[in-house]
């Protein structure tokens, strides 16, 4: 493999919005809201927080040191730093993982494209809350025109693939996300100035500890994971194309920071509306789609603000999916000596099969369940609560097992260039906090814990 003339983003400035762009999407705006309101509001928020700062930086800093150290595709890297072992497979669970998202994530970015014609075709002028509601089941059980807009965008994501690093993801990062900042910012001010918005503060800020259980700690550290992007390589990935002098330790603590502020915003623009127009904070993966455009409604020129942000919407999660198609897309053509457009199309390919069925299990495939879940959910599930965290938790163990101290501090300091007082702090947290934590979660998830509580009680 060659890897001396590999690819690097051009500019500082490009390594963070590349990074943010990738960390921040419909993880942020779409299921961090739903997160929150099917779990409870504010102890869910708690936990979330927790569990990013206590696992999701940890996570993130090691993903970055594998990935610049290394300059590999996920697989690659593991075979790079463990050759000869079976360390590798954690590489497979995240070529897995990327695709499964797609399959699901596509289908609610194609829910934005049709969300952005309708706005611009004034579909929404003088609709009441209900008939949001209904008019977004119609839609999402429809078999065509959801599917028409999921390829629409799988297409969208092939195409900024193909044309590269830094044509593609740096530029559109660039001057989207801070639109975006902007736009949600204004949003939010005008969803906590809707009469009855302080009951959705309450409800998002005011915890209430007897709602956490094994699911909520469980769902809470899915969200973080997913996120921030963390447990299956892509900031792996993404980190290998980063230049020798970016700082790691900044560019993890800013990306979390920026990723939690802007979940935090959606939360603010959603929940203060959700409660003033009497909408079910439980509703699920449709909650942002049918709150939004009820607040849009009470702006002046509401077509208009829904179109501009919902075409946002769709940047930030096209920003995501480049990021996620981008993991099997480097492993095939760097691992099996494929052209990058003919991997890029492998995998775009795969991508769709997965969106249709997802797509379609709203509708007339919504009785074929696994595990009770629809394929949609079952995917989400999958991959946020297991293969994320199982991963993250397997990338600790890894580095903490295979990598040397100081191999490991000359990389984060840049060769000892840059100071990194928390050193050992973070290594504590590599080494033991944060698997130890994943696996006490799933255990608890499982019962495991109930089960050995009650045999010593
Ligand atoms: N974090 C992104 C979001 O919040 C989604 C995403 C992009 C992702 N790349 C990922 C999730 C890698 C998990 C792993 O929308």
């Amino acid at each position: 493999m060659e890897q001396n003339n590999r690819v690097t983003f051009g500019s500082k400035l490009g390594v963070i919005l590349a990074t943010v762009g990738c960390a921040v999407g419909l993880g942020n705006i779409w299921r961090f809201p739903y997160m929150v309101g099917s779990n409870g509001g504010a102890a869910f928020l708690l936990i979330y927080f927790l569990c990013i700062l206590l696992l999701g930086l940890p996570v993130m800093l090691t993903e970055f040191y594998i990935g610049r150290h290394t300059q590999c595709n996920t697989a690659g890297a593991f075979k790079q730093i463990a050759p000869g072992t079976r360390w590798h497979l954690i590489g497979y669970n995240g070529v897995l993982a990327s695709l499964f998202i797609l399959g699901f994530y596509s289908v609610v970015a194609g829910w934005t494209l049709q969300y952005i014609f309708e706005a611009i075709g004034g579909g929404l002028d003088g609709k009441t809350a209900e008939d949001f509601k209904l008019g977004f089941e119609a839609f999402s059980t429809e078999i065509w025109l959801p599917i028409f807009w999921t390829l629409i965008f799988i297409a969208l994501t092939h195409i900024v693939i193909i044309s590269g690093v830094k044509g593609g993801i740096e530029r559109t990062s660039k001057f989207m996300m801070p639109l975006l900042f902007v736009i949600l910012i204004a949003l939010c001010i005008r969803s906590v100035t809707l009469p009855g918005a302080m009951e959705g503060l309450i409800f998002l800020f005011k915890p209430d500890f007897s709602r956490i259980d094994s699911s909520v700690v469980l769902s809470a550290m899915g969200q973080a994971f997913f996120s921030l992007s963390i447990g299956m390589g892509c900031l792996i990935t993404y980190a290998s194309y980063f230049q020798k002098d970016t700082k790691l330790q900044r560019t993890a603590l800013e990306v979390t920071l920026l990723d939690a502020l802007v979940a935090i915003l959606a939360g603010i623009m959603i929940f203060p509306a959700v409660f003033s127009f009497n909408i079910a904070p439980t509703a699920g993966p449709e909650l942002v789609f049918i709150t939004l455009p009820n607040v849009f409604q009470q702006l002046p020129w509401g077509n208009v603000w829904s179109a501009v942000f919902f075409i946002l919407l769709a940047v930030a999660a096209l920003t995501s999916t480049i990021s996620l198609h981008e993991v099997p897309t480097a492993y095939v053509h760097e691992e099996y000596n494929i052209p990058r457009w003919k991997a890029a199309l492998i995998v775009s390919f795969g991508v769709a099969v997965l969106a249709i069925i997802s797509s379609l299990s709203f509708g007339v495939l919504k009785n074929m369940t696994i595990g009770g879940l629809i394929f949609f959910d079952f995917l989400d599930y999958l991959t946020a609560k297991i293969m994320l965290p199982l991963g993250g938790m397997l990338i600790c163990i890894f580095v903490a097992r295979r990598v040397d101290r100081k191999v490991l501090k000359a990389e984060l300091t840049n060769q000892g260039t840059i100071p990194f007082h928390f050193f050992n702090t973070y290594v504590f947290f590599m080494r033991f906090v944060a698997p130890i934590a994943i696996g006490i979660i799933f255990l608890n998830e499982l019962g495991v814990l109930q089960w050995i509580v009650r045999l010593f009680s």
